[in-house]
């Protein structure tokens, strides 16, 4: 089957083409074409996303956006096609509150034959509303347009999916196959933090979230604090990693001349005070609700434990900055941590995985690999490729597809900015 999937609910636009085997309990995945455009640097001006320059630019972006993935996916046929009265009619009402995608949308179609695919996936929440709909309107204009089916699609679903991906042996292939129940879901992005846990198969539960801001946000409210630019999380990551090297390079000093090994020798022997904790600097930072015994979170409280260090520390230095930087990615690893492993023990879920924009976190993807070998070495760990951590569309074109094996098809679409994946327990 293949499924051509849009994704428009942040400051991604993105259309991808897959070509989908196999069914829940396995299933092959080859990405035919794949386009994405980030506006972050349009938004970059605003220190986050703007919802109405959003909306206008995927509406700018999409028929562009198509164009390259269908003609990467080989899928890109010229042939003057005659669209009759009727069906302009309602194309144009579906895409009444775009204005400027109407005319590019009949300009190309006009144009080009219908494509090969199968369905035609969407994400439709959660995210800005103003942005979904772009992508919603566009989905269904095409649907009608190509005679295809339309699959809704929630994007944190699309998160986990991408983060159970696997590199098959071939090149392009993917598979998902071989999972152990229950799986546990730490999603992390800039919307959400939760901990999902999946019984079986597309059945979510809701174990933990965040009580106030999420974790992305909080990176990107303490970068933009720091005066660094949107999006902050790998700005803050970038910092924070000169802080560990520097550490490392000090740890190196001490050990020199102590012979070879010495220095994973030292590190074995002194890691326990130098490691997580470990006083590099003074600069501290709580770590919210890491002991209530709840697989909740809350991340408002650090971000706001940073604004008043910086007023009462006005004008840190270059290397203090980063120490900082450090402090917060390893408060927000630490409860991460600790909540997720809370979670395991109450679940006894056999295989984690973590996904959204934050999972592409260096530290926390080491930390995560770390713990798990050492606290959970029978779990099962999966994490999305660095390249599928942030918003994209084939992780919708996956979820499309499992919806559509089960002919969950969509007459009509309605964005929807919360959409949640579970109920509460
Ligand atoms: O999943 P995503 O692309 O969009 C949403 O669905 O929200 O996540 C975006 C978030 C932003 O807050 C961004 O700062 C954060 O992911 N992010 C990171 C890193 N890369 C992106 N946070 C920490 N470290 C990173 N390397
Ligand atoms: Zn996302």
């Amino acid at each position: 089957m293949k499924i051509l999937a849009i994704e428009t609910s942040c400051d991604e636009t993105a259309i991808a083409i897959l070509e989908c085997n196999g069914d829940e309990k396995a299933a092959q995945f080859r990405v035919l074409g794949n386009a994405l455009l980030s506006q972050i640097e349009i938004h970059k001006g605003y220190g986050g996303v703007f919802p109405a320059l959003a909306k206008r630019e995927h509406a700018k972006n999409l028929v562009p956006i198509l164009e390259a993935a269908l003609e990467e996916a080989e899928l890109l046929h010229e042939d003057t096609q005659a669209i009759p009265e009727e069906t302009r009619a309602k194309i144009r009402d579906i895409l009444a509150r775009e204005p400027g995608l109407t005319e590019a949308f009949f300009e190309f179609t006009s144009e080009c034959e219908p494509p090969a695919i199968d369905a035609i996936a969407v994400t439709a929440g959660p995210g800005l509303e103003p942005a979904l709909w772009v992508g919603i309107n566009f989905a269904k204009a095409l649907a009608l347009l190509w005679e295809k089916p339309l699959v809704a699609v929630n994007h944190m679903e699309g998160h986990i999916l991408a983060a159970l991906l696997e590199k098959g042996e071939r090149g392009e292939e993917f598979s998902i196959s071989n999972l152990q129940f229950p799986i546990l879901a730490l999603l992390i992005s800039g919307g959400h933090t939760e901990l999902v846990l999946m019984k079986e198969w597309l059945r979510y539960e809701l174990i933990g979230q965040t009580r106030d801001d999420a974790v992305g946000e909080a990176f990107d409210k303490v970068a933009r604090m720091l005066a660094l630019p949107y999006p902050g999380g790998p700005e803050i990551s970038k910092l924070a990693e000169e802080s560990r090297a520097a550490r490392v390079g000090t740890i190196s000093e001490q050990t020199a001349g102590f012979g070879p090994g010495s220095r994973s020798e030292y590190l074995a022997t002194r890691l326990p005070d130098l490691g997580l904790g470990a006083r590099y600097s003074d600069l501290r930072l709580p770590r919210p609700m890491m002991h209530d015994g709840t697989c909740d979170f809350s991340f408002a409280g650090l971000k706001t434990a940073v604004l008043y260090l910086l007023k009462d520390r006005p004008g840190l230095n270059d290397e203090e900055k980063k120490q900082l930087a450090r402090e917060f990615e390893d408060a927000v690893a630490d409860v991460l941590w600790k909540k997720t492993a809370q979670a395991l023990d109450e679940t006894s879920a056999q295989t984690l995985v973590i996904g959204g924009g934050v999972s592409a976190n260096m530290h926390i993807r080491r930390t995560f690999t770390e713990k798990i070998l050492s606290e959970f070495p029978t779990v099962s760990f999966r994490l999305p490729a660095t390249s599928l951590t942030t918003d994209n569309a084939i992780m919708i074109a996956l979820a499309g597809y499992y919806r559509a094996l089960r002919k969950e098809f969509a007459t009509d679409i309605v964005a929807s900015g919360n959409l949640s994946l579970a109920p509460v327990r």
